[in-house]
C-alpha cells in the first residue's frame, strides 16, 4: 500500500462532505461518518486512566468540520478545520460502527424458556466454589442470563454467608423492607410471607419503582410439613400467550397497571406492565403480585376486555406445564430473576418444625456488567 490512497486497485480517497465524510473501509466498501461522532470519539477524547471522556463537544466553539482527511496504514486520519487537532481512527474500530448496528454486548444471551420438568436440569453450584473460582461465577451469571435461576449449595449456614454470595455478583440492593428480610412465621405479620399460609405466585416488590432485579432465597432451615417452593418461568408462560392469545397478549404489554404496598409507615405505589419486552421484542419477563395488585383505576370498558385476559394469564401459570414444585433443603440458596421468574409456595404447618428463608436482592444491570468484566476483553484493554 501507498500513502497516496491506493490499496490493491481499490480506491482508498476519502471524501468529504457537508456534515461528515466517506472513509474506504478493509474490505473494499465505504461507509459514511459524522464529524460530530468523528470528533466527539477521538482516541485523545477518553482518558487512559479513569477512561472516562474528557473532550467535551459543548465547549467545542464551532460545529466540527474536517480540513483534510486521508488513509493512513490501518487508519483513518482527520484533520480538524478549528484548531487544527488531528484524529487517527482504527479502520476496523470504524467498520464496527459504520452500519449503525447496536454495539455487541456479551452479556445480551437468548433466553432459554424452561417448564415444570426443569428441576432436575436446574443450574448448581456450590457456593465455596464460586467464592474459590471466578470462572465459576462466570458460569452461574450465564445460568441466569439464559435460565433466569439456579441453585448454589454448601452455604455457609450464617448471615454473612448470605452477603458473601451476593457480592459475587453485585451490591446487597435495598428495597423498602431494608437490605434483607427473613422468611418465617411472625407474630404481627404485615406480609402474607410472614405467615404459614399459601403464598400465590408472585414477582417480588412490584410496588417499587424499579423492582429489584436478583433474589437470593438463603434456606437456613426447613424441616416444617409442607411448604415446598414453586417456581415458574413467566417469559414460558408469556411466549405461549403470545402464540395462543395476541390480544391478550398485546393488552398485558401493553397496560401499565397499578401496584401498591402500603402500612402504618409506607405507601408505594408504582404503574408496571404485566408482560415485559426488551430491546429485539422479546418477552424478558412479567410483574405478576394479586397481594400488591392495587385496584384497577382504568376505564371500565376497557376492563371488559383487560380483566378476562389478566384471569387467563394468571391461570395459564397455574398450570402444571410451567409449575416445577421442589423442596428447598437447608444449605441452598435459590438465586432468581424477579423480573422473569414467578415465585410461591405451598401451605405448611407452622407447628411441625422450623422454616426459615434469609433473602435479598442485587441488580441485573450490575450482574450483567460483572458478566462482561469475567467473559471480555473490554474496549479499554
Ligand atoms: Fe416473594
Amino acid at each position: 500500500m501507498t500513502e497516496d490512497g491506493i490499496l490493491g486497485g481499490k480506491n482508498r480517497e476519502v471524501v468529504l462532505g457537508a456534515k461528515g465524510l466517506d472513509a474506504p473501509l478493509k474490505d473494499g466498501s465505504s461507509a459514511y461518518f459524522n464529524y460530530f461522532w468523528l470528533r466527539d470519539n477521538c482516541p485523545s477524547s477518553f482518558d487512559s486512566q479513569t477512561r472516562e471522556r474528557v473532550f467535551d463537544i459543548f465547549h467545542a466553539a464551532q460545529e466540527p468540520a474536517a480540513e483534510s482527511a486521508r488513509i493512513v496504514g490501518d487508519a483513518l486520519e482527520i484533520v480538524w478545520r478549528a484548531d487544527g487537532h488531528v484524529t487517527r481512527h482504527d479502520l476496523e474500530w470504524l467498520a464496527s460502527y459504520g452500519k449503525g448496528a447496536t454495539r455487541a454486548d456479551p452479556a445480551d444471551l437468548p433466553r432459554r424458556l424452561w417448564h415444570a420438568d426443569h428441576y432436575a436440569a436446574m443450574a448448581r453450584f456450590s457456593q465455596p466454589a464460586l467464592v474459590a473460582d471466578a470462572a465459576l461465577v462466570a458460569k452461574w451469571i450465564e445460568a441466569m442470563l439464559v435460565e433466569g435461576v439456579a441453585i448454589l449449595e454448601d452455604m455457609p449456614d450464617s448471615d454473612e454467608g448470605l452477603t458473601q454470595t451476593a457480592k459475587l455478583i453485585g451490591h446487597v440492593r435495598p428495597t423498602f423492607f431494608g437490605e434483607y428480610f427473613d422468611v418465617k412465621t411472625h407474630i404481627n405479620p404485615t406480609n402474607l410471607a410472614y405467615t404459614a399460609k399459601a403464598l400465590e405466585l408472585h414477582t417480588d416488590t412490584p410496588a417499587e419503582d424499579m423492582a429489584p432485579g436478583v433474589q437470593f432465597l438463603h434456606c437456613r432451615a426447613n424441616s416444617v410439613a409442607g411448604g415446598e417452593s414453586l417456581f415458574l418461568d413467566g417469559a414460558a408462560v408469556a411466549a405461549d400467550l403470545r402464540r395462543e392469545r395476541p390480544d391478550d397478549f398485546a393488552l398485558l404489554t401493553q397496560t401499565e397497571i397499578p401496584y401498591y404496598c402500603e402500612h402504618d409507615a409506607y405507601d408505594v405505589r408504582s404503574r408496571q406492565r404485566v408482560i415485559e419486552l426488551d430491546r429485539h421484542g422479546e418477552v424478558c419477563g412479567v410483574t405478576i403480585s394479586q397481594h400488591m395488585a392495587d385496584v384497577f383505576d382504568l376505564p371500565q370498558r376497557f376492563l371488559d376486555d383487560y380483566y378476562p385476559a389478566f384471569r387467563r394469564f394468571g391461570r395459564m401459570m397455574q398450570s402444571d406445564k410451567y409449575l416445577m414444585r421442589f423442596r428447598l433443603r437447608a444449605g441452598e440458596c435459590i438465586v432468581f430473576d424477579n423480573h422473569r421468574i414467578v415465585h410461591g409456595r405451598a401451605s405448611y404447618t407452622a407447628e411441625s418444625g422450623d422454616r426459615h428463608l434469609r433473602g435479598c436482592y442485587t441488580d441485573r444491570g450490575e450482574m450483567r456488567s460483572a458478566y462482561r468484566v469475567l467473559t471480555g476483553k473490554g474496549r479499554f484493554a
